[in-house]
């Protein structure tokens, strides 16, 4: 059966060896594990095994999903949907309203996967990734439906007592470019 758990420094190495996790990913994990920078990142196990992780940073009132993958083989068994509505939940224990991610339009898996759990399109940005690629922009703005779609042993196992999400009080606002972290690059399908 597969659990999810925080994501430790420990994970780094088994984290690193999932296929299609993004490079920027992939170069600042070891920072990104050791909590220079606070955010919120889950780890899902199977048998002993990491097979998948998700990450999320704070912008003050929205979750951004920054990554996001799940083994090839452990792939349409709905794990994908519990780390993303898991983040959901820590970051709505957080205040936040929103969630918002990049993801390539040729991604075959994560936008039909993120239009499921009721996220919409809100415009794409062209070339936004370093090979030319455009990204689609998407959003879900009522994170307490998200967070609430959390499996409850995901929570219990998270440490979430309760899904108590504040609604969102008016039109989220859509970040510029140059707000959005710098310090990693487009090179591959990472999510934002
Ligand atoms: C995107 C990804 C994380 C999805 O993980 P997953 O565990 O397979 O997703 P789930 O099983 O929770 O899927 C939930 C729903 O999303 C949709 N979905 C997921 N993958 C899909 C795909 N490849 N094609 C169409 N719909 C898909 C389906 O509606 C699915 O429900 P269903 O299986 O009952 O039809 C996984 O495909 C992956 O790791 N891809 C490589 C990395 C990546 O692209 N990350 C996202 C970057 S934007």
């Amino acid at each position: 059966m597969t659990a999810l758990r925080r994501a430790t420094p420990d994970d780094h190495d088994h984290v690193v060896a999932l296929p299609d996790l993004g490079g920027a990913t992939r170069r600042l994990l070891a920072k990104d594990l050791a909590g220079e920078v606070p955010r919120h990142a889950v780890v899902a196990v199977d048998d002993g095994e990491v097979v998948g992780f998700a990450m999320e940073t704070r912008q003050p009132d929205e979750v951004h999903l920054l990554d996001i993958v799940v083994r090839p083989d452990h792939r349409r068994h709905g794990i994908g949907r519990r780390l993303v509505t898991a983040l959901a939940a820590l970051g709505a224990a957080d205040g936040a309203t929103a969630m918002t991610l990049e993801a390539r339009v040729s991604n075959p898996g994560g936008p039909p996967m993120y239009r499921h759990l009721g996220f919409t399109d809100s415009g794409v940005r062209p070339g936004y990734y370093q090979d030319g690629e455009d990204a689609f922009v998407m959003w879900h703005h009522d994170l307490g439906v998200l967070a609430r779609a959390a499996d409850a042993d995901d929570l219990s196992a998270l440490g979430v007592a309760s899904v108590v999400a504040p609604r969102p009080t008016g039109p989220v606002r859509v970040p510029d470019l140059d707000e959005l972290e710098t310090e990693r690059d487009t090179t591959t399908g990472r999510v934002g």
